[in-house]
């Protein structure tokens, strides 16, 4: 446990003392291309972290940093309280890594494979084929077990590849894509396998280039664009980020509906469903000035909800290339991405 108590946490936050991942300043580059070009990053125990990004955006290469496959080329990093380069040994201890393309040994069986990752873990042997046939069970490849791995489907080796991560019983993973190539019933088995994973403490780090996998699993999301973070946040607060989200009043009442429409200039009109649209980030601040502007009119809407974009805006509004000018606005202030949960609080 101290093991991930984090003495660095700077954020006074309090909620979330302790983190399981923090870097600051990662960079590295291959040759003359910048591949991350200071990426800081903070992920709470017991979080489910996403890292989004296009194809070459540089997930792989901060996982494989981050678990220690490769050096950074600047930057310092804290995985499970350990320094990533003064005591990488310790942090190999404490993580598992299930990388983008597959660790399985498609000419063994299942079994032998998790027993082959129990010898790396230097389980005894009895204890080894315990861990083994648990895991085996439990990713519901029993049946499977003492066939070659290479007849499994795309699914099957997939769990197999997990499996063999959680031999070492680590406190923080790491999926690389870890449901590219599933189809989308072994998609839901996946999370419903990583929501298990993270209600017994573990944490996740993933990575994905499904938006719809960030939305559903992850407590934060960062996107990574051109070497850094172009934006982090919860998803609620990544899609107040980019245009697009709207509050809508509808009245049952024209005539209120009409009044309304006449005051509020910037709403666009739906007279057909007497409704209004007012382009808002959603935050409370500027649903407590709508509802405030509507008791002072003395005009009652029937019905307010609040439209937030759905992540694809986002990822699309910060990853494309040719949108460089317009994504620099939502790029620069990191903290606008805070301000709605300020306001918040
Ligand atoms: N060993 C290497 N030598 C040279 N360039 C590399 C090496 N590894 C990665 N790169 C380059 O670094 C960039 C980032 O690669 P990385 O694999 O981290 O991207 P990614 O976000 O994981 O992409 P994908 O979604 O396709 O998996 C790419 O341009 C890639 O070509
Ligand atoms: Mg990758």
């Amino acid at each position: 446990m101290p093991a991930s108590v984090m003495p660095t946490s700077s954020r006074g936050d309090g909620s979330q003392s302790s983190a399981a991942v923090s870097a600051v300043g990662l960079r590295k580059s291959y040759g003359d291309k910048t591949v991350l070009d200071g990426i800081d990053l903070r992920i709470p125990a017991g979080s489910v972290f996403a890292l989004l990004g296009p194809n070459g955006a540089g997930k792989t290469t901060t996982v494989q940093i981050l678990s220690t496959l490769i050096s950074a080329d600047g930057g310092q990093a804290q995985v499970a309280g350990h320094d990533l380069s003064a005591d990488p040994q310790a942090v190999r201890a404490a993580i598992g890594v299930t990388g983008q393309f597959s660790a399985v040994d498609g000419l063994i069986t299942g079994e032998e494979n998790m027993l082959l990752m129990a010898d790396l873990h230097h389980l005894p042997r009895r204890e080894g084929r315990r861990v083994a046939a648990e895991l085996l069970e439990r990713f519901d490849l029993t049946e499977a077990a003492k066939k070659p791995a290479a007849t499994y489907s795309g699914g099957m080796k997939r769990r197999l590849d997990i499996a063999m991560t959680l031999v070492g019983d680590p406190r923080i993973i790491f999926l690389d894509e870890p449901t590219t190539g599933l189809d989308p019933r072994a998609r839901h088995n996946m999370w419903q396998i990583i929501r298990d994973l993270v209600t017994g403490g573990v944490t996740v780090f993933l990575t994905t280039q499904y938006l719809e996998e960030a939305d559903e699993l992850a407590d934060r999301i960062a996107v990574l664009h051109d070497g850094r973070i172009a934006a982090e946040g919860s998803a609620e607060e990544l899609k107040r980020l980019i245009p697009g989200g709207h509050i809508r009043l509808r009245f049952t009442d024209p005539a209120a509906y009409r009044s309304a429409a006449t005051e509020l200039t910037e709403a666009t009109r739906d007279d057909e469903a007497l409704a209004l649209h007012i382009p808002s980030d959603g935050s409370q601040r500027e649903l407590r000035s709508i509802l405030d502007w509507l008791e002072a009119a003395g005009i009652e809407a029937d019905e307010l909800t609040v439209h937030t974009p759905d992540l694809d805006d986002v990822f699309f509004a910060l990853t494309s290339s040719s949108s460089n000018e317009s994504s620099r606005g939502v790029t620069e202030p990191g903290s606008s991405v805070n301000e709605p949960k300020e306001k918040a609080r």
